[in-house]
């Protein structure tokens, strides 16, 4: 049977198998050689985004905005201090109203259960543009990146270094786990992923044949492929600002870092926004072995490709 995304919602990647998730990357890189040649179609032509904001953004927000009207939608941002959502209006009430306006919602924001309750309440498609525990359109943008750098993905070692319990580094360990892509968390115990999330990804793994390693071992960085950080202080969390800098300063990814991978052709990746001098020195960022930018372009190119499978019949 070929695959159908049509009408779905994309909360956290956990219910998307394998064939769904390769079928939207190949989905991606087919928007994304038409855009780059100039073909855009009008996919959705008489449709309309509701994009929700409860966190600022800069790539996630351009990336919605920009694929939805580059093939003739209509978004609307809606920030939270704009409309009610949780506040006056309940988040069920609010997703009754939209779901009526509006042909698919995509919410950032805190709780991962809002975007659960957009998704019941407003029988469209919705989009998780990161909550505080998932951020799954990242995820497949990464992995686009990784394809374009090395063609068949499975068994590459990907080394995700840093805060390995946030939104960024769950929705990575998902998605690897489904592809049989080797991931490697290196974190300090403080901030292992937790084991409820643990249970999930080992049974991806085993079905998939992907290695998932947690260690606090800086060394196990040996052997990557691709090398990937994000920010120690997540937005929400600025209150943990200090405590995370001591306890992650041993875990930057600088020159001295990249080498220990024992390889030169292993690429550096960042979900942007980056804090350079902390997580990352800016020599390795905006150095030759840095794919940040092409990984922050593909997030539009995925993004449509996830609403084109989702909108258009
Ligand atoms: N990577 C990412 O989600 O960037 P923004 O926070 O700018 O949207
Ligand atoms: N972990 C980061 C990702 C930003 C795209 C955050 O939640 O702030």
């Amino acid at each position: 049977m070929p695959v159908s995304l049509f009408g779905r919602s994309l909360l956290t990647l956990l219910d998307f198998s394998q064939e769904e998730i390769l079928y939207l990357l190949k989905l991606s890189k087919k928007l994304k050689n038409e855009s780059k040649s100039g073909k855009i179609k009008r996919r959705f032509e008489g449709k309309t985004l509701a994009m929700l904001f409860e966190k600022r953004s800069t790539r996630t927000r351009c990336a919605f905005e920009t694929a939805f009207g580059e093939e003739g939608g209509h978004p609307v941002f809606l920030s939270t201090s704009d409309i009610q959502l949780g506040g006056k209006e309940s988040i069920e009430d609010t997703a009754r109203v939209l779901g009526r306006m509006f042909s698919a919602i995509q919410f950032r924001g805190f709780k991962q259960e809002t975007a659960e309750i957009l998704a019941k309440y407003s029988n469209v498609p919705v989009y998780n543009g990161l909550t505080d525990i998932y951020h799954p359109t990242q995820a497949l943008a990464d992995i686009l990146t990784l394809t374009e750098n090395f063609g068949e993905v499975r068994e590459k070692a990907l080394c995700y270094i840093g805060d390995g319990r946030n939104n960024v580094a769950t929705s990575l360990m998902i998605i690897c786990a489904k592809l049989g892509i080797n991931f490697t968390i290196i974190t300090p115990d403080e901030l292992k992923p937790y084991g409820d999330i643990r249970k999930k990804i080992d049974s991806f793994a085993e079905k998939s044949g992907a290695v998932t390693t947690v260690t606090s071992d800086i060394k196990a960085v040996e052997g990557a492929d691709a090398v990937y950080t994000d920010v120690w202080v997540s937005m929400g969390e600025e209150a943990k600002k200090e405590e995370r800098i001591k306890l992650l300063s041993p875990y930057q990814v600088n020159q001295k870092l990249m080498e220990m991978t024992g390889k030169k052709e292993t690429i550096f990746l960042h979900c942007l926004p980056a804090v350079k001098g902390e997580e990352v020195t800016a020599d390795v960022i905006d150095g030759p072995q840095s794919k940040a930018w092409d990984q922050a372009e593909n997030r539009k190119h995925t993004i449509k490709a996830v609403m084109v499978a989702t909108l258009v019949k």
